[in-house]
């Protein structure tokens, strides 16, 4: 019992193991990012760029502990950040550095946030059941679309967004949506998550009737290098009820700074003809941080009502939610 004793009070004395995450953090990261992680007054006067706050939640969940790692081995400057971000890759092992990223990420203190693992690349067609704050431009042929998604708390996410057809008719606006989405489960462990959400389009623009579609999204990471999407809508139309539903489902492959994905959209309209489509594209990351990224490729109609032409699609995006437009490049 003595000896238990002594070895509490040693403990208790030299605080924790000098190898656990706490200790490094206190002796690598305090100076700057404080000890909670919300950075400290005095180096936010020293340095160019305030150090990031750590501890806020939104931020350090949304990224992964990953990309963290490869921040603090490599410094901020490899990811276009300030060069005040030093580099501990040569200071620490490895499995320090993930024990600090792990400390320095659970500052946060809240359970409940989806973790960054589960943001997989944007795809065409499936929605992101990933809640984002975000804004993307699309361009799909002559038709084009500018979303704005926004985070509310941990898991809602609103979005808005409008779209404009240059096929040279008079009406070049072609409507609005607005849609509310919920992340209803997620797990790191089995590296999957699923969201629900509502989408309503008013009668504006070339739309002429409201359409409101319920959608649920998923996404999945079964293998380290495969990730799955998917989706299933269905419409709603003022006056004639229910109008159809639409499957989609996508696969892509992470290869640096890549994501070849091919996806795959069936429409089944209550009346008409019902349609199948695909998408083969390629998501590339275009910052250094990963802010921003883009994808490029086609709609290859295969089945449904004819004329079947070929359409090219390519979007850009931004996540203002990771860092300013002109930041890590
Ligand atoms: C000399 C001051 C300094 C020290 C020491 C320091 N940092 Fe930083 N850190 C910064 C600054 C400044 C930034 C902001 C860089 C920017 O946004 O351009 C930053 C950014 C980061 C980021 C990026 C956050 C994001 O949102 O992308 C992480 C992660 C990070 N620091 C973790 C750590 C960890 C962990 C340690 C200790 C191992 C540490 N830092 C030590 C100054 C420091």
């Amino acid at each position: 019992m003595l000896a238990g004793l002594a070895l509490a009070l040693t403990v208790a004395v030299q605080g924790p193991p000098p190898d656990s995450g706490a200790a490094l953090f206190a002796s690598w990261c305090k100076s700057c990012h404080g000890a909670d992680g919300r950075g400290t007054p005095a180096a936010s006067t020293r340095l160019e760029v305030p150090p990031a706050d750590l501890h806020e939640c939104k931020g350090s969940t949304a990224e992964t502990e990953d990309r963290w790692v490869r921040i603090v081995t490599q410094g901020g400057a490899a990811f276009g950040l300030s060069l005040d971000m030093p580099a501990f890759g040569e200071a620490g092992t490895p499995a320090q550095i993930r024990a600090v990223v792990r400390y320095a990420r659970s500052l946060c203190g809240e359970q409940g946030w989806p973790p960054g693992e589960l943001n997989f690349p944007r795809a065409f067609l499936a929605e992101k059941a990933y809640p984002e704050d975000e804004v993307v431009i699309t361009d799909q042929a002559r038709g084009q679309e500018y979303i704005y998604e926004h985070r509310l708390g941990k898991r809602f996410q609103f979005e808005a967004s409008a779209r404009t057809a240059l096929d040279g008719q008079a009406q070049a606006f072609d409507g609005v949506t607005g849609a509310l989405k919920y992340n209803v489960w997620n797990s790191l462990e089995r590296r999957a998550l699923v969201s629900l959400g509502l989408e309503a389009t008013p009668p504006l623009g070339r739309q002429d009737v409201w359409e409101v579609e319920p959608f649920l999204a998923f996404g999945a990471h079964p293998r380290r290098a495969l990730v799955v999407q998917g989706e299933v809508v269905s419409t709603w139309e003022e006056s004639d009820g229910f109008s159809g539903m639409s499957y989609r489902l996508g696969v892509g492959h992470e290869l640096g700074r890549f994501v070849p994905m091919l996806e795959a959209g069936w429409t089944v309209p209550t009346t008409g003809e019902r349609a199948l489509s695909f998408y083969p594209q390629v998501w590339i990351r275009l910052s250094r941080l990963g802010h921003v990224a883009g994808s490029c490729g086609a709609e290859l109609p295969a089945v449904g009502p004819e004329p079947r032409h070929p359409r090219l699609i390519a979007f850009v995006l931004w996540d203002f939610g990771d860092a300013s437009l002109f930041r890590g490049w």
